[in-house]
């Protein structure tokens, strides 16, 4: 197990960047799951020599983050935001919606590894809640109705 040569690069861009490992470690990590799709301990003990951070400080932010799979992920991975302002606004709807539409539950991937299901804490977006995550784009404002032209798309 290896960066690409292009990951690689960036990692070294990242060094630069952020000479204290403590500080590259949260980018070296989202690269590292760019790269492998997700931080399986391998990738754990990769990012951890890599960088010569003991594993289980590595494992520890890993597993702290919700950006972070620890588990493999479908194509689309989608995180619906489940925090105060998006639980106010109709959030907990949108996931039953998003849950019979899939025929998954939270935590689940489609059989098809299309689309994997996750409930996430704040996104960011609270003034445009109720708000999810796709891989790296963000949707707010969310309806049933929004959602199903969003996942139209993405078939
Ligand atoms: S509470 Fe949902 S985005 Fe902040």
């Amino acid at each position: 197990m290896e960066f690409s040569e292009e990951t690689r690069k960036k990692f070294k861009q990242t060094l630069l960047r952020d000479p204290q490992k403590e500080a590259a470690l949260l980018p070296t990590l989202y690269l590292a799951q760019k790269e492998f799709g997700h931080l399986s301990p391998e990738v754990i003990q990769y990012v951890a020599e890599l960088m010569e951070i003991p594993p289980p400080r590595v494992y520890g932010v890993a597993t702290f983050y919700t950006i972070f799979n620890k588990e493999p992920v479908g194509k689309y991975h989608i995180q619906v935001c489940n925090n105060i302002s998006c639980s106010l606004r109709g959030a907990e709807q949108l996931v039953e919606h998003l849950k019979e539409k899939l025929k998954i539950k939270v935590g689940e991937t489609t059989p098809d590894n299309k689309f994997s299901l996750s409930t996430v804490e704040c996104l960011g977006f609270c003034d445009g809640s109720p708000a999810m995550q796709i891989n790296d784009d963000y949707h707010s404002d969310l309806t049933q109705g929004k959602i199903d032209k969003i996942l139209k798309k993405l078939k």
